[in-house]
């Protein structure tokens, strides 16, 4: 009674006075005359301090990890050589249960910890989201969101929200998710590329933040079933505006997004907690065609190795996919942000633009970011104990190209390819009706995140992880 009802991260403004709060105890410390728990309700984490008669009250309920209760007492600075988040502790003088959390074999302390294996906490993801460090990523990813839409809007570049069920396939039949819809087929979309396409006559310059769904099973570090696709389509530009764009404005925004994460009070602060010593990336990124990655991976004898183990490894020829592995070592070695252009066609889809005179090769760029910050070791420990990433990772963050422009050269794509062009209609009518050059790009917000947090594995950066044979929580 006549306490304020407070939440924890707007608690700075009412130091000193008699608040009310209410949230999750995170943390249990008994000691003989007192008990420190520490409260966390999302917004932030509070030291309560308890003595005298509510210390015995504690047992008498119950209290463990997990429970919800609500709190009245004096915020007040905490004593000269201690440290609680924030600076304040509150010292309690009433408080009531809430809600109950199981004690024994079933209290949350006994489910996991840091040690135990990656597929009991991928299990148990609704419980693991309450840990300070999968709750550090997720703030972390809210304010990559609200970033990259700050600086587009800043840009003129207008955020639609295309359909996720599809009739067309745009990175290939292969990873497309099939389901029976009201008796026809249809599809989770892989990419909201060609319908950010048919906005640009309508809307100008566009992107969207969109879920893509792939069906490959790839059982890596950085692929998931579904993810988070960030795509920006913008018209009349050429491939050199497309890469300049990348650069300064994508790869700008993404130094400009990084700029306002770490600017930001909460989450700049748990960036450097989870990712120590993380910068954003100088430009001018490097430019390497990719022949000329070809080249470089046999000058150091980074090997070509088949799908199939059994074909011995060999030298990279023009033509190879270059894979995962053989792209993070050139990457590491390059140990710049870089941009590899310029594909073969038969590796890319079938909207690219070909390149004016060597058309085998695409107006394509892939950016490769290579791993950043300093390896921290256990000593580590923040103010609530987020964990550093046990490796470092590196990804290919942003996809683009150019797009084909002219409807012959776009009928034939779909030829070679072998697509069938009637449900393309309304993508084909883009070609028709007034075409324009024009290009864009996706970046995969999970890779993004994997990489701005030194994330082991992007499955670390969705709020519920979805990647082959899992889909549960
Ligand atoms: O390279 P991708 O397949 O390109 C496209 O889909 C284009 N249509 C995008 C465009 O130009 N609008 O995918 C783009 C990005 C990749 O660079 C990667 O960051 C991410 O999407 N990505 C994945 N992320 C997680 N799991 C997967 N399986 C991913 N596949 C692609
Ligand atoms: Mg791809």
């Amino acid at each position: 009674p006549g306490a304020e009802k407070v939440k924890i991260g707007q608690l700075e403004a009412h130091r000193g006075s008699r608040v009310r709060v209410f949230g999750w105890v995170h943390r249990l410390r008994v000691q003989s005359q007192m008990t420190f728990i520490t409260l966390r309700d999302g917004t932030g984490y509070l030291q309560l301090v308890l003595s005298g008669d509510l210390v015995k009250t504690l047992d008498a309920f119950d209290l463990v990890t997990e429970c919800t209760i609500e709190v009245t007492g004096d915020l007040k600075q905490v004593p000269e050589g201690k440290t609680a988040p924030g600076g304040h502790e509150l010292v309690a003088d009433w408080w009531r249960m809430i809600g109950k959390a199981p004690t024994g074999v079933d209290a949350y302390a006994s489910l996991f910890n840091e040690k135990s294996d990656l597929s009991v906490r991928q299990n148990l993801r609704h419980l693991d989201l309450r840990a300070e460090t999968p709750a550090a990523i997720m703030k972390v990813r809210a304010a990559v969101l609200s970033a990259f839409r700050a600086v587009y809007s800043k840009h003129t570049v207008m955020e639609v929200t295309p359909p996720c069920i599809v009739q067309t396939s745009v990175e290939g039949g292969a990873s497309l998710f099939k389901f029976n819809y009201y008796g026809q087929e249809a599809y989770l979309t892989q990419s909201s590329q060609l319908y950010l396409e048919t906005c640009l006559p309508s809307l100008g310059d566009v992107f969207c933040v969109q879920e893509s769904f792939r069906a490959e099973n790839s059982h890596t570090r950085r692929h998931l079933a579904e993810y988070t696709h960030l795509e920006a389509e913008l018209a009349f530009i050429d491939f050199k505006d497309l890469m300049d764009h990348i650069e300064t404005m994508h790869l700008g925004q993404i130094c400009e997004v990084v700029d306002m994460v770490l600017a930001d009070p909460i989450a700049g602060k748990l960036v450097q907690e989870l990712n120590p010593g993380f910068k954003a990336p100088a430009r001018p990124f490097k430019r390497l065609d990719y022949k000329d990655a070809i080249a470089f991976l046999n000058e150091h004898d980074i090997l070509f190795q088949d799908d199939d183990p059994a074909v011995p490894a060999r030298p990279h020829q023009i033509g190879d996919d270059i894979a995962e592995a053989a792209e993070r070592k050139m990457t590491d070695m390059l140990n710049v942000p870089i941009f590899l252009m310029n594909f073969p066609k038969h590796l890319k889809s079938f909207y690219m633009k070909k390149i004016e005179g060597d058309e085998e090769f695409t107006e394509s760029v892939d950016v490769l970011m290579p791993n950043v910050g300093e390896i921290v070791g256990e000593s580590m420990r923040s103010e609530v104990s987020i964990q550093p990433a046990r490796k470092l990772t590196c990804t290919v963050s942003t996809g683009g190209s150019m797009r084909i422009s002219d409807i012959d050269e776009l009928m034939e794509g779909y030829k070679r390819e072998g697509i069938p062009a009637d449900p393309y209609y309304w993508f084909t009518d883009q070609r028709k009706y007034g075409t324009s050059e024009h290009g864009g790009y996706g970046l995969g917000v999970e890779r993004f995140l994997a990489w701005l947090t030194n994330r082991w594995t992007v499955r670390e950066c969705q709020l519920y992880g979805r990647w082959p044979g899992h889909a549960a929580p």
